[in-house]
């Protein structure tokens, strides 16, 4: 079994948006970010704070894009946000505009559901697993696991920064 670099835990879903802001804030043009976990687990709230992190307008409401495949979202840096939930085949055609967004170096890709198809296409990404916790019905558990080593400086700096966040909201 694989271990994840860090694992967070939040409490609440506002804190998963936190969380996702303080990823978004880091993030660099080209990188792709792998979200997984059940319905339900937060995959689009914390898509929605990585949007804000990155800087997306307020105007641009991110929500998900499980109908249309992908929303792209335009700012500072673009997020091309997927989700594969509803996709049963993964077809010729899709494989060639999901390639053209993963090597394209022009925004993020952060993808919902990318276990359904998508990781077999990375090979260097950041997976993020999101899960429930028993008996606490607002807590998630947040493993990151860096699939290659562009992603650890993210990671570490994520670990200080949320920690950091979490000490000046309790004074
Ligand atoms: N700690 C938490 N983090 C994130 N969401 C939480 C948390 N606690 C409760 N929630 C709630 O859980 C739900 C998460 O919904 P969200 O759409 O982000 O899930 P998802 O993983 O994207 O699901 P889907 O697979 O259907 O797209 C929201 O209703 C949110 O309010
Ligand atoms: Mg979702």
């Amino acid at each position: 079994m694989k271990h994840p670099n860090i694992t967070i835990t939040t409490y609440c879903a506002e804190e998963t948006v936190t969380l996702g802001n303080l990823i978004g804030k880091n993030l660099k043009s080209g990188q792709i970010l792998a979200l997984i976990g059940d319905l339900g687990s937060g995959k689009t709230w914390l898509s929605r704070g990585i949007g804000e992190g990155l800087g997306i307008s307020k105007h641009h409401h991110i929500h998900s894009p499980a109908f249309d495949l992908i929303h792209e979202h335009p700012g500072p840096i673009p997020m091309y946000h997927m989700d594969f939930y509803r996709l049963d085949d993964f077809s010729s055609e899709d494989e060639m505009w999901v390639t053209e967004y993963i090597h394209s170096k022009t925004g993020v890709c952060i993808i919902e559901w990318a276990n359904k198809f998508i990781v077999d296409f990375l090979d260097n990404y950041l997976e993020i697993q999101l899960s429930m916790i028993e008996n606490c019905i607002t807590a998630r558990k947040i493993d990151f696991f860096a699939m290659s080593n562009e992603y650890l400086p993210l990671i570490n700096q994520l670990d200080v920064d949320f920690s950091l966040n979490k000490e000046t909201n309790k004074s």
